[in-house]
């Protein structure tokens, strides 16, 4: 089996890289300068000179503030991109996994969002990632839309300095207090740990069953708040810390987010596959960082 991994560099797409290798799948990293996803000629002449089984996308613009001002390169990345790899993925029979966003809910309800609950996005990069997996199923026969997470990885930590885990821990080394949001609620998510999980769902003893491509919501388990997500990364660092809880409307932003994110698990879980709690997932990703390697639940299963 190839594995085109599109966003290569990216928080999720090198754990893909890395757990795929790790479990001997031979993969065709492709960063941003390799593939630019809204550019369709470009999606096919690169797609089609790799030749693909499988095509994993992490690409996306999702700084939220930004896609509030520029929808049209929203739509462009996140809405006609996955639309030009689903076309090309359709006309090479390739399977197509495309990850979109928990900011696709409102946020009104008040129990575990599931894929057939209506969606009802509140700011563009969520109108905008929604077009998205509609574009999907219209062109490629075979593909997993995944709707995930409040994602942090190794890769975003040391390259981008873009997750809350660093974030967190950047802000503690200052020694002043920290306010952090408490009427957010969400699945934070190791990806190393969702790397995994896609890493058992691409593999044609569970993909090519009867009725199992298609949406999928895949986070950790349970939930927290930000501040209760903030309160976890302390603890478990050892940091005395002064951290206050804060409403969302204390916060200044330009976008409006859902208060309640959580996804079910359940259709993942009729594959025979599951995410570990996201208490695990920040410990590993915390084990990691401090070892400077990333690792996964059945890394340390092994
Ligand atoms: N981060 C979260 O909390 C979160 C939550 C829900 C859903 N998601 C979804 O999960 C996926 C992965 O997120 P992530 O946090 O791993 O993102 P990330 O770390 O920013 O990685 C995205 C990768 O895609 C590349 N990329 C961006 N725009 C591209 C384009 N137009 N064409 C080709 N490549 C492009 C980026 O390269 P450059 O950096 O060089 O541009 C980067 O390597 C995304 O689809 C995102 O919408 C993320």
């Amino acid at each position: 089996m190839k594995v085109a991994v599109i966003g290569a560099n990216g928080q999720l797409g090198s754990d893909l890289c890395r757990v795929l290798a790790a479990h001997g799948i031979e993969i065709a990293p492709l960063t941003h300068r390799d593939l630019e996803i809204s550019d369709a000629a470009q999606a096919d002449r690169v797609l089609e000179s790799i030749r693909p089984d499988v095509v994993i996308s992490t690409a996306a613009f999702h700084k939220v503030e930004e896609c509030e001002k520029q929808p049209a390169q929203s739509f462009a990345v996140n809405a006609m991109g996955p639309c030009n790899l689903a076309r090309v993925c359709g006309r090479l029979d390739a399977l197509l996994v495309h990850f979109s966003t928990d900011y696709v809910f409102d946020g009104k309800q008040q129990r575990p969002y599931t894929e057939t609950d209506l969606p009802g996005p509140l700011n563009v990069y969520a109108v905008s990632k929604l077009a998205g997996e509609c574009m999907v199923p219209f062109s490629c026969r075979r593909y997993f839309v995944i709707r995930t997470g409040g994602l942090y990885g190794v890769a975003g930590g040391a390259g981008k300095g873009g997750n809350f885990v660093e974030t967190m821990l950047k802000k503690a080394a200052e020694h002043a207090p920290i306010r952090v949001v408490n009427d957010q609620v969400l699945t934070p998510t190791f990806t190393g740990d969702l790397a995994e999980v896609v890493s058992q769902i691409i593999r044609p003893e569970v993909c090519g069953r009867t009725g199992a491509y298609g949406l999928y919501h895949i986070t950790a388990e349970g939930q927290c708040s930000w501040y209760e997500f903030a309160r976890k990364i302390f603890e478990l660092e050892k940091l005395a810390v002064d951290l206050q809880p804060i409403g969302a409307a204390e916060f200044y932003s330009s976008v409006q987010r859902p208060a309640y994110s959580v996804l079910s698990k359940q259709k993942l879980n009729r594959l025979g596959l599951a995410m570990p709690g996201w208490e695990e997932g920040l410990a590993r990703y915390l084990a990691a960082r401090r070892a400077g390697v990333p690792q996964t639940a059945n890394a340390l299963a092994r």
